[in-house]
Order: C-alpha cells, then structure tokens, then sequence
C-alpha cells in the first residue's frame, strides 16, 4: 500500500523525505509527493512514476522549510498519475494530507463538498480528507483533523499540515500502520520504521483511534475525543545494513541467499534437540489451554497462505488435531465455526494485511484464542494478538516474499513439535525431526551454491508463456508458492496442482511448449508423482524435476532435474521452494522485470 513520511527538525526537510520515501518505495510506487512548509505556506511537489522521477523534477528548485510530509502511492482510486498523486490540497490551499488506506464513504462526502461549492482537482478520496478538514478548521488542527474524521468511514493512516500553524504535523491511524519517531531535536511520522531507521530506532506505533501531534518540541497522542493516552517506546532491533541491498543486484536475490541465516535465527534458542521439542517463550499459552485446543484455523493470505497449507499437514499429522486452512478475505465475511477451543493462527510477514488482520480480530470477537506468527515485530497483528511467533528472518524489503515464506514454514514446524510432544509424539520422533530442522541451514546453503545451475535452466524457460507446476502432499503448497512467486515477477502465467489434480482438467494445457515443473523429492508419495510426471511426459511437455535421488523410475522422462538434499517429508517444501524461488528470480531477471517492485503490487496489502 501507500507509504507515508514526515519530518520536524532543523534539517532541510526535502531530503530527508525523499530519503524516507525511497526505504518505502516497496510499498507502492506509481507516484510520488511532498509537501513542505516553506516560511510562506504549503508547498508541493508531485511526480507520476517511480521517486526517482520525482527528485529529478525537484532537484532544480527543491522546496525549501525543516517540516514536511511525503508520500509515495499503490494505487486505489483514479489511475497513477501527478493530478491523483498525494499530497492533496484543501481549496485555500492551507491544508495539506498524505493517506494511506480506503475512505469508503468518499462519494457521499463529495457530494455534500461539492454542494458546498468545493471543486475538486483529483480522482482520488484522500482529497475528501483535505477539504473536510478546511471545513472543521477554527485554529486548532488536531480539533480540526478529529472533526473530520469522524465523518470519515474506511481505513487511513494520515499526516496533515496547515500553512495557519507553520511547526506541527497531526498524525491518524485507523487500520492502516503509522509510528512516531522520536530522534534528537527531531521528530517523524513513518509508515513503517525502515524510513527513518536511519536517523532513530525510537518509534511509537499509533494504534487505532490515535492522533499524533507532533511539533518542534515533542508530540503527545490523542483519542478521537481528544483524551491524551499514554504510548510506550519501543527500540527497533533491526540496523540499517538489514534495509540495505549489500551489494546484490535486487533485495529478492540478497533475501533468498540469506535463508540459511534466517532459517536459523528462527530456530535459535528454540529447538531442543536431545529432547525433540521446541520452547516458544512467545506463545503465551499454558500447557492446559494448548491441550484443550480442540481444532486449529490457520488464516492468511497470499505467500503466507501457502505455509499455512503446509501447517495443516504438519498439525494433523503429528498432532492429530482438525485444522482448517483459510483465506482471511473470506473468512472475515463468512459465518466460520468458532469455539472457545478454537486456537486460530495469523501468518502475516508484515503483521499488517488488512485482511488477515480482520480475520484475526473476528476469530478474537468469536471467543478464539489467537496465535500470530509475524516478521515485522511491532506490527498490528503482533500487538493485539493473544501470543506469538516471531519468525526473525529480519526486514523483507522484496515484494515477492522468500526467506518469510521458509521461516514461516520452521516456524510452524517448531509449533507442530510442541504440541505433538505435549500430546503423545515420542522423543524419538522428535528427535528425527528436530535434527533434520537443524540440518535445514547447511541444506539450504548447498542448494545456493548451485544456483548457477538454475540461472542456466532460466535461461532455457525465459520466454516461456506459461507454466504448470505440480507437487503432491506436503510439495502441492511449495508447487503453489512456485507458480506464485514466476507469476508475480516475470508476470508469465503460472498454475500450481496437486499432481493427481492434474488429469482433471489442467492436463488440457500440456503441449511441447508447456513447461512443468513436478516437485518430486522421495517421501511417502513419490511413486504416486511418477505417474504423474509420465502422463505430462506422454503429451510432450517439459519436465523440469526436482528430486532429492537418482530415481530410475524416472529415466528418460524428465528433461532437466535439480536435486535438493533429502529430509524429513514435513520439510521438504522448505528445501523445494529456494530452487523455485531462483528459478522465478532470474526467468524475470533475464525478462527484464523489476524484480523488486513488480507491477501492480505492493508489499504489505493494508487495505481491503
Ligand atoms: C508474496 O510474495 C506476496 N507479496 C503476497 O502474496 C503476500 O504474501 C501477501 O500479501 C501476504 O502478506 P503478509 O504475509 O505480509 O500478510
């Protein structure tokens, strides 16, 4: 989604926003804008396209003032270009706000502007905000701001400045992220603490119904009925070399060759080893109440949905528990089964997906205990969930999600080996499977070493216009999550099957040209997935195999075979899916696709 930026200090504003905007950019990125308070009033800059395009067009004559606010944009309402761009204006051209987030009532409220003789410039809703807040202004912003808002339905996360009170920033949230951070002599406002990380770790994450009021002296934080509360402060753990490229080409390649570390540090200090068992200080469950949990919902959406699939094979396998799998989108307007012994687990990298975090809230309201299974540590699902898993896997800063999509995957693996040796899973079990997790690093490692063999195998696929891939059993998700990963950054067409699935219709497709991949490591269901890789091999299509031995079965029906090491069948789509992840990478790469900030998306989905 959007992301949003401002600053009060001494130094030179613009600078430092475009400086925030470019460490947000991985949030939306069709266009760009600032507005500074320049000594006379608010004056603004904005650029369709990329902030680059927005620096060089301000780098001539830059706005000049020590307060500001930014904003780089995904699009919701009216297409990319400079006259939508935020910021957007009141009519007396004093007010200036930058949104992130869906006023769903805009029409109705511009239509009442509208009849009030406000003319409106944009396609967009923000700019309902900006006018309303003319409306409600007598001298005091924040008042002001508050007036406005509670007309307001919908999500925002706003930063607001007037030309009438030249030293402040009204900051609002409700649904989507915002901060305060608090730096020496100066302060911001931040979507998300990478865009000032640079210039303080200090933050205070606003919640919904918050106003921030931010001025040259400090900031206090309001409620809607304009009550002070109280905020903690909370130290970022993560440095600036984390939200750096450290001199790969792309964040995507830098993310995937750091698996073998942040598959560790997801592991570290929690899996016991001689015991067969996990400790998970964040759960915040007792034993008891993990015991009496009688069926389990995973909800998430997107990467995160697809280790969910995979959570659900581990728990009902090892844990003989009914697990549930759903897509938060749905489930959050459905009528869901729901008890109090239902415990629903939130996968979420950012913590922030508005729809895994309404799904989260209505499993709460339904009397479900919640267990959040997030990266970034302060988000929203992390703050109101009943306990958690934090993945460590550091800042994913590529909107194709890799090294959360593994850590996600280990981290439901170190819940299933809880539980599972709570209920009646022995330690030797345990133990096999707790050793095979600490192999995980080293594996992953020696599948890097070899990603040249992909780059070449990339080189074979890149103009490819479509692609099947299949798996079986716990490697149908990791097939998911493959097509998943090629469709969002080389934007070729791409399905994932449960290989059986595949005679039931899919099978139409393959032809010479059909690439498909078959996820086909030696587990339980190998044999089965042979005879499927010989009924695509009878219609000619492309089989590129990834196996973990030499399989005479499959001689002379595979046309490329990459092998991963061999493990434990519940972790095998951990080592699947880092060939698949560079398989996509370099096919978009060699299409000459921007990796990083693929068309139309955006990293952390806070809107409906
Ligand atoms: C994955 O590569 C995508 N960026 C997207 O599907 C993502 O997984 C989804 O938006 C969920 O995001 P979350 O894990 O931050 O909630």
């Amino acid at each position: 989604m959007c992301g949003i930026v401002g600053y009060i200090g001494d130094k030179i504003a613009t600078p430092m926003l475009i400086e925030g905007l470019k460490r947000l950019e991985y949030r939306g990125y069709d266009s760009a804008g600032v507005a500074i308070m320049n000594g006379n009033g608010v004056e603004t800059r904005r650029a369709a396209g990329k902030i680059a395009r927005l620096e060089s067009a301000i780098a001539s004559n830059p706005p000049h003032g020590t307060l500001g606010i930014a904003h780089t944009r995904w699009a919701t309402h009216g297409p990319p270009n400079e006259q939508n761009a935020h910021p957007h204006v009141s009519q007396n051209g004093k007010i200036a706000v930058v949104h992130n987030g869906i006023i769903e009532n805009a029409t109705s409220l511009k239509a009442g502007l509208e009849a009030r003789g406000y003319v409106f410039k944009s396609d967009t809703d923000t700019e309902v905000l900006s006018h309303l807040i003319e409306t409600a202004y007598a001298g005091n912003l924040e008042a002001a701001v508050i007036e406005a808002l509670r007309q307001v339905d919908g999500t925002y996360g706003i930063a607001v400045i007037s030309s009438d009170e030249k030293d402040k920033i009204v900051a609002a949230r409700k649904g989507s992220p915002l901060l305060v951070g608090i730096g020496d002599g100066e302060y911001f406002v931040a979507s998300d603490a990478s865009a000032i990380l640079a210039h303080t770790r200090q933050v205070v994450y606003l919640d919904d119904g918050d106003i921030a009021v931010v001025t040259r002296d400090g900031y206090h934080v309001l409620d809607l009925d304009s009550v002070i509360r109280e905020k903690p402060v909370t130290r970022i753990d993560w440095d600036l070399a984390q939200i750096e490229r450290g001199g790969y080409p792309h964040f995507m390649l830098k993310e995937i060759f750091e698996q073998p570390t942040t598959v560790e540090n997801t592991m570290r200090g929690r899996l016991i080893l001689e015991e067969g068992f996990s400790k998970l200080g964040g759960l915040n469950i007792s034993k008891e109440d993990l015991l009496a949990v009688d069926n389990i919902i995973i909800t998430a959406c997107g990467t995160s949905w697809h280790s969910a699939l995979i959570g659900e094979m581990m728990i009902e396998e090892l844990c003989r528990i009914p697990v549930e799998v759903e897509y938060a989108s749905e489930f959050r307007y459905r009528n869901p089964i729901v008890t109090p012994r239902t415990l629903c687990i939130v996968i979420s990298q950012s913590g922030e997906t508005a729809d895994t975090l309404a799904a989260m809230r209505e499993a709460k309201r339904r009397g479900a205990r919640t267990l959040g299974l997030v990266n970034q540590v302060g988000s929203t699902i992390a703050r109101e969930d009943d306990g958690g898993i934090y993945l460590h896997a550091g800042p994913e800063i590529g909107v194709a999600s890799t090294k959360a999509f593994t850590s996600q995957v280990v981290a439901l693996a170190l819940f299933t080996l809880k539980l599972a040796r709570l209920r009646d899973l022995s330690v030797a079990r345990g133990r096999a499977i707790a050793q095979a997790m600490a192999k995980l690093p080293e594996q992953i490692q020696s599948i890097l070493d070899r990603a040249e063999e992909i780059e070449q195998l990339a080189e074979e696929f890149k103009r490819a216009t479509n692609f099947l891939y299949l798996g079986r059993g716990y490697n149908f998700p990791a097939a998911l999550e493959g097509a998943l990963k090629l469709k969002e950054i080389s934007y070729i067409h791409a399905e994932g099957y449960p290989a059986a699935e595949m005679k039931h219709g899919p099978i139409a497709l393959i032809d010479e040209m059909m690439p498909v991949v078959c996820i086909a490591p030696h587990d339980a269901v190998f044999d089965k997935i042979t005879s499927n890789i010989q009924e695509v091999k009878a219609r000619k299509g492309k089989v590129i195999a990834i196996t973990t031995r030499d399989e005479p079965s499959l001689a002379g029906k595979i046309d490329y075979e990459f092998r991963i090491p061999e493990t434990e069948d519940l972790l095998t789509p951990i080592l699947a899916s880092v060939p698949l992840q560079l398989l996509a990478y370099y096919i978009a790469v060699k299409r000459g696709c921007n990796v990083d900030q693929p068309r139309n998306l955006a990293k952390s989905v806070t809107v409906e």
